[in-house]
């Protein structure tokens, strides 16, 4: 079976640096270390809030992977602000996801397909200027049929929920949205989309995913972060790629 690629999101280093009024621990520090640990990438999310990634991180990030010839992924709302924002940088690859400022995190997928006609010409606009787009959803039929008439080449699956069913213990929940991720993921293969997924993964939940065998990318962020205070980030990104391997080996 084809490598899967590891994208690191590396957002929760600089919510730690802005806890205070700072430049440590500086997200471009972490970059390289994640890529120089086996991240095949780097991903980021610039919220319209400036929570953790600044403009600042943005213009960093991309001209030292542009200069590295490694991928920046941009996670952005579908909004004309991240919009200009985005073709001034034309990243490797654009991830659009649902944004709420009240949210702590994103929390569902995309509605592309009530939203297609605001949707549609954002992909239109980044794929010309050089972008891969991919669209965060759920695992949900509509929405990868969706996804699929916007024009989007990716769709990236949303692995919160099973996560969260895993931590909380009810194999059930987990089971179904398990088999729900492994569906989707079917679903845009045959419709032509590459399937990346992510959100909320952690030592526990990363095999049973990577052995989605369509999956091609998975974008991790948090809980390697969290890992990396106790172990550092090296550790954690070389043990996670060790046991995606090791997932997709057995598959
Ligand atoms: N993929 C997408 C589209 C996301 O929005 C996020 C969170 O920013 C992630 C992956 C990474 O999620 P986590 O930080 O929970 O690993």
């Amino acid at each position: 079976m084809n490598r899967l690629r590891l994208g690191v999101n590396i957002d929760h280093v600089a919510t730690i640096r802005n806890a205070r009024d700072v430049s440590y621990p500086d997200p471009m520090r972490a970059a390289i270390i994640a890529l120089e640990a086996g991240a095949d990438g780097v991903t980021a999310h610039l919220r319209e809030d400036r929570r953790h990634i600044s403009d600042t991180d943005i213009v960093r990030l991309s001209a030292m992977l542009r200069e590295r010839g490694q991928p920046l992924n941009l996670e952005m709302a579908v909004t004309s602000e991240m919009l200009d924002i985005a073709l001034k940088h034309r990243p490797h690859a654009v991830c659009l996801v649902p944004e709420r400022r009240e949210e702590r995190t994103t929390e569902g997928g995309l509605d592309v397909a009530q939203g297609h006609n605001w949707i549609a010409p954002f992909v239109t606009k980044l794929r010309d200027a050089g972008s891969r787009v991919s669209l965060f959803v759920g695992a949900d039929p509509h929405q990868i049929e969706a996804a699929s008439r916007t024009g989007a080449q990716v769709v990236e699956l949303h692995t919160g929920a099973y996560c969260d069913a895993v931590r909380e213990g009810d194999r059930n929940a987990a089971e179904t949205l398990l088999i729900a991720l492994g569906q989707a993921a079917a679903q845009a293969e045959r419709l032509g989309l590459e399937v990346h997924a992510g959100h909320g993964i952690d030592y526990e939940t990363v095999a049973p995913v990577a052995a989605i065998p369509q999956v091609a990318e998975l974008n991790i962020g948090h809980f390697l972060v969290g890992e990396a205070i106790f172990t550092g980030l090296a550790a954690a990104v070389v043990e996670m790629r060790r046991r995606m391997d090791e997932a997709r080996r057995a598959a």
